[in-house]
Parts: C-alpha cells; structure tokens; sequence
C-alpha cells in the first residue's frame, strides 16, 4: 500500500481548499444531532473531521458515527482552516474508509492509576502528554547528535555485553555468556575513553542497565545515557562543555518543541534562563552550605535528593557541585592534588529540585594510582588490564561525563518522574510491557 496515498496532516495547510485523503486513528468523537466531529491524529498532528447527515450517504453516516476511539481510519474531505479546531483545520468528510477497527479502548478519558497506565503503556503512548514527552527526548537525543557533531566529536559505539565492572560493584546486572559471567554495561566511559587516543574527542549514547533497589523518581534499572571523552581536557573544561552543551539542547527543545511544552503546561520562562556560566561550588562549601540550611550532612557523606534540592533551591540554573570525597566516587577519577582527600569530578543538579543530570570528572591518567584504587576498590584487577594500557601506552590528561537522558528530559519537560520519559520503563517492580 503506497503511503503517499495519505496526505500527513501537518501538511494541510498547503491543500486548503482541495480534497485530500488522510489516514490515522480516532483520537475522539462527538456527537451533535446531525452533525459528527471526529478528530484524527495520525502522527503529524490532529485534523477535525466534520460529517453532516444530509450531505452524506445514510451508510457512510453510519460508519462515521459508530466509530470507536482508536480505530484506525482514512478520512477524504475537503480542508479548511478553522482556528477551533483542534490542530487548525477541519475536514467536511466525503469519504471515510475503516482500515482497522479498534475494541474497546481501555485508556478513557478519565483518571486512570500509574500502575494501570504502565501496564498499558504500549497504547499510553498514544496519550498526548506522553506524546509531547517522547518527542522532547527524541529532540534532545538529535540535539546532542548534533552539538557533539558540531564541535568535531566521533560518535563510538561501546559493547552492552562486558567483563568489567563500569561504576560500582553493587549495582551490576550478571548475566551467563556461554558459561562465563558478564554484565550489562552501566556505563560506555571506560571503553569511549581508549577511543581519545584515535579521535582526540569522542562520545558514546546508547542504553545503561543499573541493578539499583531505588523507587525513586529518579531512578530506572534501563536508562539512556551521553557519555563524552576529551583528551586534553582538565575538569575546568569539562565543566564548561556541560553548560554549553546543557544550553544548547534546552534552547533547541525551546525552539523545536514548542507545542509539546505547551501541552506538557511547562513554565518555559523558567528555561529561557538555562544561559551559561552555571554556579559553581565546591563540594565542602556545598557541607557548610548545607549545614547553615539546616542538613544533618556531614563532610565525606555523598550529597543525597533531599541536600541536592537544598542546594538548587537558590539557583535558576544549574548547579555544579565540584571535587567531592574520594570514597562515594568511582576509582577511574583523578585524585585532586590541592586536596588528595578529594577527587576532580562534578556533578551537574538541575534546578526545580531535579538533582544529578550529569556526573562527570578528570580522569587518573597515572598508572600507579589507578591501579591502587583499583586494589582498594577491590575490584577484580585482571580484567582491567586493558583499561590500564591506556595509562601504559602514552597517557595523557582527559575528561569526561555522562548525561542521563530521562533525567534531563523529565527537568525540561518539567515531569515528575522518569518512568514517563523513556518508552518502555524498566522499573525494579516493572519489565513488562
Ligand atoms: O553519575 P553516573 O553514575 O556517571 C557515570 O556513569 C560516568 N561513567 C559518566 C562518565 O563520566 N562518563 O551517571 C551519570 C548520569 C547521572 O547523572 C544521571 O543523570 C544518570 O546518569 N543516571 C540515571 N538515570 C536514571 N536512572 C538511574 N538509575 C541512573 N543512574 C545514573
Ligand atoms: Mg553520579
């Protein structure tokens, strides 16, 4: 069946005045006596599909007003600009053909519970918040393709399957791999680093598997994450590629995803104000900070929600929290040598009590060091061993990070949880549908 047959909604404004024919599914029908509004979606937008009973055959009447929401149907009508239609413009319904009925449709118009919807969020999708959330992470995604590719990056695609513990430990998916154990990869920066020394800059995307126990609205055990490496760069310059980046893809959802944030009822004054230099603060100014707020924190705990909150709440940008306590980051971090109880990192907390967006650091570019926190770590050191060669074989300064995109997306689209903003969530309690 050739698509072309269909004319895509978003481009009726072009055939006002003409016949046309579009195919989707029924986002709605009314009723008034012996006139019929359906309203169609078919991906591109929504059409308002007008049937009056005198100017139709009594079967085609029919078919119209016993339509079922979701079926899927193409509509030929002649197209009109009407400002109160839903999308702009109306269709006077000449023809109607049903291409694929639909049941009853189990997501109604009404408050439905968050379990009922994740266990249908194969047709939730549909939905039309959910709809404008999907499109700012697909926008997001494209606008980070896009400044990495600006600036001169290599995209390099790190393993899923993989040997080697990324970040802790605890938090690792095992899985049989013809008899040996492997892992689900929890993070791409220990691969995506060797690549600095082919490309000089590079960045991973691809999904990130966490075994953490947290019901949080922060937390998936499947998330997607962005993981740059730049040789060359120390952790002042990393910082300064995450607000630039952290800019950019705000101002493209901005520019791009106008109508999604309008139906998602976001505040975008709030993000018009995402313009770099973001604060800063060092992560044992953030304790005293903490402790004149009231926080019970103590120097060498890691920062958790309820202190990232605290700190965000007097900033209308984002916060980097810099140079925390070696012992709650991972071994791969270089040791600050102004202060060597702590480490060249940054966390990124977004504002509006969103927390960690980013984590990123300095790497231990010194094979000595690495290889004794390693020892610490009591990770296995053996299959490390090719991680180590690139401190064997010419190393040299770099820095990275890694950026949660479900995180990022819930912050700019100003959702409540994560669960909404990646298609399929996996949850501690969900992995299904
Ligand atoms: O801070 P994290 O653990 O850093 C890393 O994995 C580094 N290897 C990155 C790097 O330097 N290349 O995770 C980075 C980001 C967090 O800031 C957060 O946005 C997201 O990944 N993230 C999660 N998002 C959803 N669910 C989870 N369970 C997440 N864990 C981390
Ligand atoms: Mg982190």
């Amino acid at each position: 069946m050739a698509e072309q047959r269909y004319t895509e909604v978003k481009d009726l404004a072009a055939h006002t005045g003409e016949v046309v024919t579009v195919a989707g599914w029924v986002d709605t029908l009314r009723l008034h006596g012996k006139v019929g509004f359906v309203v169609l979606r078919d991906g591109t937008g929504l059409v308002q599909g007008v049937l009056v009973q005198k100017q139709l055959p009594p079967e085609l009447w029919e078919r119209g007003t016993t339509l079922t929401q979701e079926a899927c149907i193409a509509l030929t009508g002649s197209v009109k600009a009407d400002d109160r239609a839903p999308g702009g413009f109306e269709m006077e319904i000449q023809g109607l053909t049903v291409l694929g009925a639909s049941e009853e449709y189990p997501i109604q118009p009404k408050e439905h519970g968050i379990d009922f919807l994740l266990d249908h969020r194969h047709l939730w999708l549909r939905s039309s918040k959910q709809r404008a959330g999907l499109k700012v992470r697909s926008e997001v995604m494209q606008a980070i393709h896009d400044f990495f590719y600006g600036r001169g990056f290599t995209r390099i695609d790190t393993p899923i399957l993989t040997g080697s513990i990324g970040e802790h430990a605890g938090t690792l998916f095992e899985t049989d791999y013809f008899g040996e154990p492997a892992f689900l990869a929890q993070t791409g920066q220990l691969y995506v680093e060797t690549a600095c020394p082919a490309f000089r800059k590079v960045y991973c995307f691809g999904p990130t598997f966490r075994a953490e126990k947290s019901k949080t609205r922060r937390h998936l055990t499947e998330f997607w994450m962005v993981e740059p490496e730049v040789a060359f760069a120390d952790s002042d310059d990393n910082m300064r590629l995450q607000e630039e980046m952290v800019a950019y893809i705000v101002e493209r959802a901005l520019e791009r995803c106008t109508e999604e944030l309008k139906v998602l009822e976001r505040d975008t004054t709030v993000l018009e104000r995402i313009i770099p230099p973001f604060p800063r603060i060092s992560y044992t100014d953030a304790v005293a900070r903490l402790k004149e707020k009231g926080s019970d924190i103590e120097w060498g705990r890691d920062l958790g929600a309820p202190d990232e909150v605290l700190l965000t709440e007097d900033h209308d940008r984002p916060l980097f929290v810099y140079n925390y306590p070696k012992a709650v980051k991972a071994f791969y971090m270089k040791e600050n040598p102004d202060d060597p109880r702590t480490v060249l990192c940054d966390d990124l907390l977004a504002p509006e009590g969103y927390g960690e967006i980013i984590g990123g650091s300095q790497r231990e570019d010194d094979l000595e060091r690495l290889r004794t926190r390693i020892r610490e770590e009591e990770l296995p050191e053996e299959v490390y061993g090719w991680y180590l060669d690139l401190r064997r074989y010419g190393t040299f300064p770099h820095s990275g990070y890694g950026l949660g995109i479900e995180r990022t997306v819930a912050w700019i689209t100003g959702r409540p949880h994560v669960r909404e903003m990646i298609p399929f969530p996996r949850l501690i309690n969900r992995i299904t549908p």
